[in-house]
């Protein structure tokens, strides 16, 4: 089972980006790392959650780095005796905010895993996405996590934005392949509703030989796409986690938990969240919802999807393909060897 915790404040706000997060709300920092705990004690008992079951636990955000890494202390204490011996303990972090002092408290609190929002190494690009660091501060983040013993380090890059040319995304890949990771991300600019980008759509540019002639380069430099976003040797099991349509507990404001046919959802305003923390609200899904996504998924990611999922006619339209070669099967479950295509190759075995 995995473990997700939200943490909803950012020191500024990106122009891409409609994640649930406040620039304006750090006064409720306390009692919000307060009310976490109350969740988390109380889904341990709806649960009936054994000890040492939590594999990962990834803190997302927001900007976990906003917070002092004091002030998780409660979190982790009670959080602890559910986690296996060697879990996999990711937080994201943003350049400007993931001081030494932060990742030396984070690491000594037991994270093993930093996840850095870079997005880019240009200047320009940084602050045409509105970001509050510079390439350098990026580039002496990652530093520091490695000094300070963090192995297992990922960045996150975006692309297929207005001022993307080959050679601008030849130097992100340039300056990260530099640093001390073991893991990229690398996503496709979304644009999203209630973002200063919705409103100049064409900040994202639909190149596709871009977007497949960045994937290739990152794979040449030697980090495998393991998913349509992520590369590496070693990936994340939080993300895989995911992929293979494990059960999760999310804890936070906003924050989606799933278990067997069911997802929770708590309270989406931080001071709402704080005042009711175990409020949530349920869905059943049907058994039609969990085979679609668990296909989805699947094309998505290196895990692929078990062929009996499908009925007749599904796997006809599947043979289709494995003969033409967008597809193929191993040991009884379909693989896609283009992530990219993953979308219309759900849609057209689902129909
Ligand atoms: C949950 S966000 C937050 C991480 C952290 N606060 C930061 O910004 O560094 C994780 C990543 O999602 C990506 N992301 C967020 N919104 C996006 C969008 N609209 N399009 C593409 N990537 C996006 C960014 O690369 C970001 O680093
Ligand atoms: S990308 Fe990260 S820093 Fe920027 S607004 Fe979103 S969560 Fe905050």
């Amino acid at each position: 089972m995995l473990l997700y915790l939200h943490i909803p404040f950012c020191d500024s706000k990106c122009h891409y980006c409609a994640f649930n997060s406040y620039t304006h709300l750090h006064a409720l920092i306390h009692d919000y790392m307060k009310a976490i705990c109350r969740q988390f004690e109380r889904e341990i008992e709806r649960f009936e959650l054994r000890e040492g079951i939590f594999e990962t636990l990834f803190i997302g955000g927001g900007t976990p780095s906003c917070v002092a890494p004091s002030l998780y202390d409660d979190f982790f204490a009670q959080i602890k005796p559910f986690l296996s011996k060697d879990a996999e303990i990711t937080t994201e972090a943003n350049p400007n905010s993931a001081s030494p002092k932060w990742l030396e408290g984070m690491r000594e609190r037991g994270v093993n895993r930093i996840s850095f929002g870079v997005q880019s190494f240009d200047e320009k690009k940084l602050r045409f996405l509105n970001r509050a660091h510079t390439p350098l501060q990026a580039e002496e983040a990652l530093k520091n996590a490695s000094k300070i013993g963090f192995e297992n380090l990922s960045l996150d890059l975006i692309y297929g934005t207005l001022e993307d040319s080959r050679s601008l995304l030849k130097h992100d890949l340039d300056q990260a392949f530099e640093l001390p990771i073991s893991h990229l991300s690398a996503y496709h600019l979304t644009i999203e509703e209630n973002t200063p980008f919705y409103t100049t759509p064409q900040v994202r540019t639909e190149d596709d030989d871009l977007a497949y002639w960045f994937v290739d380069q990152i794979i040449q430099r030697g980090l495998p796409q393991y998913e349509i976003s992520n590369f590496s040797h070693t990936p994340s099991l939080h993300n895989m986690g995911y992929w293979k349509y494990k059960n999760y507990l999310g804890i936070g404001t906003g924050s989606v938990g799933f278990l067997k046919d069911r997802r929770f959802y708590t309270h989406h305003d931080p001071a709402t969240y704080i005042s009711n923390p175990i409020f949530r609200k349920e869905e059943l899904l049907t058994t039609q919802h969990i085979k679609e996504e668990k296909i989805l998924l699947g094309l998505r990611s290196l895990v692929g999807f078990d062929f009996s999922l499908l009925n007749t006619q599904e796997k006809e339209r599947v043979q289709t393909l494995i003969d033409t070669k967008k597809l193929y099967i191993l040991n009884g479950r379909i693989h896609n060897p283009n992530f990219f295509l993953a979308d219309e190759i759900a849609l057209y075995i689902i129909l």
